[in-house]
């Protein structure tokens, strides 16, 4: 190990020949990096905020195959896209064995739901409500991921998002900022944990900032444009949640804003993130989103792209190798200063020392630990536990579900033997072949009582052009060749055999994720006549939905008795979606987004403000469609129960409070139905009149309880100014006096409300 050090200052000798694991000192940091940054060419600076991604994952465009080349030069910061224990260690060797100053390289990774053990897509988990296994899952993901070589996920996703259209909302938590704030402080929690010198801890990366999940038409890299009050209330609460909770580094998202494509954006990378939010780590681009400032058509040319985007703020080059390129002519031109250069260098070697990586680079490739780490019985149970409560009870009709263990049950549809789709896209160094199966999952959760028929009835979809795409972009779809028609025969013949009938029907997982956006966010064509032929017979139809972002299921909710949304579940998906069915558990899941009735009506969230004209069916010249209505069909925090719930009306401790006071809000919840269950009750406010206008509802609380059948609890939420706060006239955050509601209920459409006053001294 000391031929590592040999040419490293001397602090690094003193802690690499301490016999055991001393974490890095903080007070030594500073000294140490004035020492190695003094030693530094231009060319090695540049080198250090340079990533490059090694060749085990494509995550975009490859554009350059010789990055061994450029580490061994001293010309590489961070490579991504490497993992386990012996590519790292490979790796590492170069950067610390072969160059000049023997700095080691930052491994990252796109860890967004487990690394090996896959949990639910990223809106699944967010759909538990629970933010201790959100954590826990992210936690387990830092533990394999830096068992496997990784100090760095590129996680979490913080973008709100209101237009389903666009696939990344697999990625994220939803349409709603308050809860998307503690989903993401929660997954930087897990990620980072309370110190990074442990290995068992990653750095977390908040992303994409800013506003990415607005994108115009719902298409993925689209301008975004929007007021600066939408993008402050609405767009940056959990970007700016994420960092307060510590993010080490942050990713600009591929977008422009009002103009100005965030990697060119100054006041957004060094005015608000540094200057207003005391951001501390550094800021990575998107991949090549520096060289995209060319077609974004901010700059001329690649140096220019540099130019603007070092300026703005951005510290390391993702993929394009344009920094590495361009600094050092920019540094002699005087277009970049030596001092802010020194200060981005400074920033990503302050990460690699607070990882420990400078005592010892290899600490995080250790094949023993990597053994005894990865896909773990203990972290399936967690994949699980909390599959089982991301699933989303959408309709229960006649009590359909839970399912007797007894009788014959006929599976029907592409996904009810499909592993691959259901760990889900960015699905990280997971195996689909170590997936259980949601027939698998019935076969085991039926105990032998139930007899279990199966039929595929449908491919995927029939549109080959879309099953090539799915296919050479990492999917796995196979294709019965046998006619539509003659699938759907043969589950006929199938379901007509059975009691109750469960349909598996839903997307691939790449049409969801990164450039998977679609206009029409049905179920296939082809699935949906499987539906119709099916539903015909008359008999019980349960229908499972496998899926990466909101539906649109009119059609589904007129033919099927009871919907389970799934989404991708991960690993443990058929086991999880198996105890659902039988009522082994109890579904408790809330959706984190709206299910549009169609796509016309998009955006549609629960937020919505009133207008001048609000809805009024008797009345024509009011704010509504001829053609539907302007409810979502399944609003933002719907989900069932196999239990019934009644929450009480909301009982205030007074009728005013004061800009300094608390306003206690308490609720009765009782579990009136015959199982034990739990339910998310969920806390709204609005305010009546304002100087803006303001939505008619926004989340500012909830609590998830458990009940026992014949149980009640009361709760008690807390509110104060704070969270009556928005952004006034002049764009002054501040809240204003007068009358504000209170809405307590199960979902963000059945709420049962109580007023107060706000009493502040300037009325
Ligand atoms: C592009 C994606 O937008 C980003 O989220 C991801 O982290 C990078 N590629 C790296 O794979």
């Amino acid at each position: 190990m000391k031929s590592i050090f040999r040419h490293l200052p001397s602090m690094i000798l003193i802690f690499a020949s301490a016999s055991a694991w001393a974490a890095p000192k903080e007070s030594a940091m500073k000294p140490f990096l004035d020492r190695l940054i003094s030693r530094m060419t231009v060319e090695e600076k540049a080198g250090q905020l340079t990533q490059y991604s090694a060749d085990m994952a494509q995550t975009g465009a490859s554009l350059k195959d010789n990055y061994k080349e450029d580490i061994l030069k001293g010309r590489v910061g961070s490579i991504f896209n490497a993992y386990t224990p012996a590519f790292t260690r490979e790796l590492q060797t170069l950067a610390v064995e072969k160059t000049r100053l023997k700095i080691p390289l930052i491994f990252g990774y796109d860890v967004i739901h487990g690394h090996r053990t896959i949990f639910p897509i990223p809106l699944g988990e967010s759909a538990s409500w629970d933010l201790g296994l959100i954590e826990e899952s992210a936690r387990i993901a830092a533990r394999e991921a830096s068992a496997d070589g990784v100090h760095w996920t590129f996680a979490p996703m913080a973008d709100v998002s209101r237009d389903p259209r666009w696939g990344r909302v697999s990625e994220g938590a939803g349409e709603d900022p308050w809860l998307g704030s503690r989903i993401a402080e929660a997954r930087v929690r897990g990620f980072q944990g309370k110190d990074l010198s442990s290995t068992e801890t990653v750095l977390a990366c908040v992303k994409h900032f800013a506003a990415y999940g607005a994108p115009q038409g719902g298409r993925d890299y689209n301008v975004v444009d929007m007021s600066e009050r939408e993008l402050f209330e609405t767009y940056m609460p959990p970007y700016e949640a994420a960092v307060k909770a510590g993010a080490m580094t942050v990713m600009t998202s591929f977008n422009e804003i009002g103009g100005v494509p965030s990697s060119a954006n100054r006041d957004l990378l060094t005015d608000l993130l540094r200057g207003k939010w005391k951001f501390k780590g550094f800021v990575v681009a998107d991949y090549t989103a520096v060289n995209e400032l060319i077609p974004h058509g901010v700059a001329a040319d690649e140096k220019s792209a540099v130019d603007l985007a070092f300026n703005a703020g951005l510290d390391m080059d993702m993929q394009g190798g344009l920094y590495s390129n361009h600094i050092v002519q920019l540094v002699k031109d005087g277009r970049i200063k030596v001092r802010d250069l020194d200060l981005a260098v400074r920033r990503v070697l302050e990460a690699k020392y607070r990882l420990g990586l400078f005592e010892d680079p290899y600490r995080y490739s250790d094949e023993e630990r990597a053994k005894k780490s990865l896909l773990t019985p203990e972290h399936r149970a967690h994949a699980r536990q909390i599959a089982r409560k991301s699933a989303v009870l959408l309709k229960n009709d006649k009590n359909v579900l839970p399912l007797k263990k007894s009788g014959t049950i006929a599976l029907i549809g592409p996904f009810a033997d499909n592993k691959r789709d259901q760990i889900g896209n960015w699905s990280g160094a997971g195996d689909w072949k170590q997936a259980v199966s949601l027939e698998e999952g019935l076969q085991q959760a039926s105990e032998g009582k139930v007899k279990l028929l199966k039929a595929k009835g449908a491919n995927v979809t029939d549109d080959p052009r879309l099953i090539d795409f799915l296919n050479e972009h990492g999917g796995n779809l196979e294709i019965d060749s046998r006619s539509p028609q003659k699938l759907i025969d043969e589950a006929l013949a199938v379901a007509k055999k059975a009691d109750v009938i469960v349909m598996a029907l839903g997307e691939s997982q790449g049409m969801s994720g990164e450039a998977a956006s679609r206009s029409r966010i049905r179920l296939p064509e082809n699935q949906q006549e499987l539906l119709k032929a099916i539903a015909k017979l008359g008999k019980p139809v349960v229908l499972v939905l496998f899926n990466g972002r909101p539906l649109a299921l009119e059609l589904e909710t007129a033919l099927a008795h009871s919907i389970l949304e799934t989404w991708f579940l991960g690993t443990e998906a058929g086991p999880a979606i198996a105890a659902l069915l039988f009522g082994d558990e109890n579904p408790s899941g809330k959706l984190p987004m709206s299910f549009p009735v169609n796509e016309g009506q998009i955006p549609v969230y629960y937020s919505m403000k009133n207008t001048g004209r609000p809805f009024d069916a008797k009345q024509k010249y009011t704010s509504k469609y001829l053609d539907v209505s302007n409810e979502a069909l399944y609003p933002f925090g719907w989900g069932l129960s196999y239990t019934k719930f009644e929450i009480s009306e909301p009982k205030l401790s007074t009728a005013r409070i004061k800009l300094n006071q608390k306003l206690n809000v308490k609720v009765t919840v009782a579990n009136v139905g015959d199982r034990d269950g739990e339910e998310v009750v969920q806390l709204y406010v609005r305010d009546l009149v304002s100087s803006v206008t303001r939505p008619l509802k926004q989340l500012r609380g909830y609590q998830k309880v458990f009940l026992k059948k014949g149980e009640s609890k009361e709760l008690s939420f807390e509110l104060s100014a704070e969270d009556l706060k928005f952004y006034g006239k002049g764009m002054k955050w501040m809240a204003e006096a007068g009358e504000f509601q209170v809405m307590v209920g199960a979902n963000s459409r059945d709420l049962r409300a109580a007023s107060f006053h706000l009493v502040t001294t300037a009325r």
